[in-house]
């Protein structure tokens, strides 16, 4: 069926850039759960893993080495491969007429890309007749932004106030490895090794994702408040905490969130349960509440702990919690594609 960016295509030439990584595995899978209609994949990483084999659907791929790979007649690619690997790459295969879903943070706050979670802002693909480069957002922005646009449709949010408790796959294969290298290391009596986080993050909360910035705040910190802000369309004032804990899979977050008119919990509970993407858990009575070991493997956005918050009028708490990879990357980036071919 014809639709507005590919008119004359029913099935799609699609590339994995970092098809070797957690987000790009999970790309994979998920392209072949919702039956994206793929007409030829390719999968490409790093000079690294170049040769390397990766099966699929019954099927063995060639990773090809992304510097020595020729994108014309690709129609669309789906970059996780790290933002320098965006910013070099991702015009050239804009350039060669692919359209390119990229999950890095090279592109999102650029005036003239679209930054979309399908649940919230799919319309923002209107942006891709000029630029071919679309934006998927940062894994806690998105999960807190499905939550908070049906509430926002309702009745206005004035201020957002979030801390997050957030897995060590959001930083990739390596994250998840070292949790699992300090875990074991630690419970042998031996001194566990530091590479990836700034400090050990096994049995340890770290209150540092990404770099410091100039004004006190973290990169991921002041990526949840820029990219909330340019998603929700909203002059929102947001401020966040961002915080690794020694959590494999799904992010966790607390949000304290102030209204521009009355609401409470009972308004909220009821938007939340026909709101597109969530699952409402949330049950004092029986201590049903959503937890990472539940949400990882999903698709859905878990909301519970709703509740009104008593220091503060028309303000609200809630509790979000989902597959950071899922959701939070890959998931998002196929259903950014899906957008893109209906
Ligand atoms: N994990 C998450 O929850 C999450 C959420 C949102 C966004 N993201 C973003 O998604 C991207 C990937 O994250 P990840 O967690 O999947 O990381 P990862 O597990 O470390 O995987 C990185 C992937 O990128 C490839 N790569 C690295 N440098 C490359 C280069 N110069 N040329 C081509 N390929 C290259 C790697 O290939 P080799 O095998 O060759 O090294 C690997 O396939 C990052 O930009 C990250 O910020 C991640």
């Amino acid at each position: 069926m014809a639709n507005a960016f590919f008119p004359e295509k029913e099935a799609y030439v699609v590339a994995v850039v970092g098809a070797t990584g957690a987000v790009g595995q999970v790309m994979l899978e998920i392209l072949a759960e919702r039956k994206f209609p793929v007409s030829e994949l390719i999968v490409l990483a790093s000079s690294r893993s170049a040769g390397s084999i990766i099966e699929h659907e019954g099927k063995e791929y060639m990773v090809q080495d992304l510097e020595q790979f020729d994108p014309t007649g690709v129609d669309i690619a789906l970059f996780s491969a790290g933002g320098g690997t965006s910013q070099q790459y991702a015009p050239r295969f804009a350039e060669a007429g692919c359209y390119v879903v990229d999950n890095s943070s090279a592109w999102r706050m650029h005036d003239d890309v679209a930054l979309i979670v399908p649940e919230v802002n799919p319309h923002a693909i209107e942006m891709a007749h000029t630029n071919r480069i679309i934006a998927n957002p940062n894994c806690s922005t998105i999960q807190m932004v499905v939550a908070l646009k049906p509430l926002h449709d309702a009745v206005p949010i004035k201020r957002i106030n979030v801390s997050t408790y957030q897995a060590v796959s959001g930083a990739g294969r390596k994250a998840v490895d070292e949790l699992a290298r300090q875990t074991g290391q630690l419970l042998n009596a031996q001194q566990p090794e530091v590479q990836v986080f700034p400090a050990r993050i096994a049995f340890n909360v770290i209150p540092q994702i990404d770099v410091f910035l100039e004004n006190g705040y973290t990169k991921e910190e002041q990526k949840m408040i820029d990219e909330t802000r340019k998603i929700m369309e909203a002059d929102i004032a947001v401020t966040a905490t961002a915080v690794r804990v020694p959590v494999f899979y799904g992010h966790s977050e607390a949000v304290n969130i102030t209204f521009d008119g009355e609401m409470n919990a009972t308004m909220a509970r009821k938007l939340l349960a026909d709101a597109e993407g969530v699952c409402v858990v949330d049950d004092p009575a029986t201590e049903d509440y959503p937890m990472p070991t539940e949400a990882a493997g999903t698709d859905a956005v878990w909301v519970g702990r709703i509740r009104d918050d008593h220091s503060c009028h028309n303000s609200l708490h809630l509790w979000i919690v989902a597959d950071n990879v899922r959701k939070g990357a890959a998931l998002n980036a196929v259903q950014i594609a899906e957008i893109l071919i209906r």
